[in-house]
């Protein structure tokens, strides 16, 4: 079976490359993939898929039907979506789109979500179950996953696997993390409500600035002493506004923030252990408050069977060389966490850095991939496909 998924990849390998350039020089921002969508949607049905485009506003969904004997259905997830950046790269396929760049490596996603479908469908009858590809919009805000299970793509689905590129990682590598992936990141937005004054007379007055600065420095240190050190919280006040004149003494003051944790329970617990401490203070400087949590993208949680499913079909695939256990997760967000809130998953990392030359972070206006890596992608998904049901 491995030998002959890796014989097709090989055969699919610069049709695949193609199509990777196609999609990078016509980058689309989030929610706008139409013509990727398009595209995506002529491969699948020409592979012999059943194709549903505009799922979950822009996605499109390609089913393929195995042997059917096993009623497990397994989602496999890519994402379409480029970035508002004007891209830097020297590159003959560069951005035809000015200021949108595929820098996240979204065009090699779908590039690998297409030659997995391009395999298992070449296999036929020797595929054991129903594998069902999602191609979601809008991943970089956060949104493309939630629109995708609210037109129900999850129903029926019993395992997800997912992907997503690492250019610290060398091409030909796969990533694999237990556990934590990457970050829940929740907004936050605190709203201080004093009373304004002649800034010579405080005690006349509430200042919402000086609460402000108290509840901010609060914040950080109360993450310090109260919070596990080994259940990290990163909370970032990114924005402030308020105040009229440099001798008024401001009745207002907001916060934006962003608030990024690892551990589910940590998660929970944070909006009622941040509300205390803004309450406290405002109560002890007679001040009133609004506070605004808005619940983001949960952490990826990878699941252990499913992992164990990459870590096992990438060591058969590349050698113990081919595979990099992750031992850190990221404090980034990914919304490959809301499918698992369905159904148990796995998201890995796959390698793109060149082993000569200097590799440019992920949203970096010079990133590049080394694009050896689609097959390590396309080979590394369609054989754990297969293996899961044997699993
Ligand atoms: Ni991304």
């Amino acid at each position: 079976m491995l030998a002959q998924i890796k014989a097709l990849a090989d055969s699919l390998a610069p049709r695949l490359v193609k199509i990777r350039r196609h999609l990078h020089s016509h980058p689309e921002l989030s929610g706008q993939e139409h013509q990727t969508a398009a595209y995506v949607a002529g491969v699948l049905s020409s592979c012999g898929l059943q194709v549903k485009e505009g799922v979950g506003k822009v996605g499109v969904v390609g089913e393929l039907h195995g042997k059917g004997a096993d009623p497990r259905l397994l989602a496999i997830r890519t994402d379409m979506d480029a970035l508002p950046i004007r891209e830097q790269t020297k590159l003959a396929f560069a951005s035809q789109h000015p200021g949108v760049m595929h820098a996240c490596g979204h065009d090699v996603h779908t590039t690998v979500g297409l030659g997995t479908a391009m395999v298992l469908s070449q296999l036929g009858q020797a595929l054991p179950g129903d594998v069902r590809f999602l191609f979601q919009s809008a991943e970089e805000i956060a949104q493309g996953a939630m629109w995708m299970v609210q037109d129900g793509v999850m129903v029926n689905v019993t395992g997800i696997l997912s992907v997503h590129v690492f250019p610290s990682i060398p091409a030909g590598v796969v990533g694999i993390r237990y556990g934590a992936l990457t970050a829940a990141a929740d907004d936050l937005e605190i709203t201080i409500l004093g009373e304004s004054g002649h800034g010579a007379r405080p005690h006349e007055a509430i200042d919402a600035i000086w609460i402000a600065s108290q509840i901010i420095t609060t914040l950080q240190q109360a993450i310090s002493r109260t919070q596990n050190p080994l259940r990290p919280v990163v909370l970032t006040i990114g924005q402030i506004n308020g105040g009229r004149a440099p001798n008024v003494i401001a009745d207002q003051v907001q916060l934006l923030g962003t608030v990024r944790s690892l551990h589910p329970e940590t998660s929970a617990a944070l909006p009622t252990w941040i509300e205390q401490i803004v309450a406290n203070l405002c109560q002890t400087y007679g001040a009133r408050y609004e506070l605004n949590y808005r619940r983001g993208t949960p952490s990826v949680q990878n699941d252990k069977g499913m992992t164990q499913l990459l870590e096992s079909s990438a060591r058969a695939a590349w050698g113990a060389q081919g595979v990099q256990l992750i031992h850190e997760p990221s404090l980034g967000a990914e919304d490959f966490s809301v499918y698992l809130q369905h159904a148990p998953g796995s998201m890995f990392r796959l390698g793109v850095g060149f082993k000569d030359q200097h590799n440019y972070p992920l949203h970096h206006p010079q990133f590049e991939v080394d694009e050896t890596a689609i097959l390590t992608g396309v080979v590394t998904l369609a054989y754990a496909a297969c293996q899961y049901w044997q699993h």
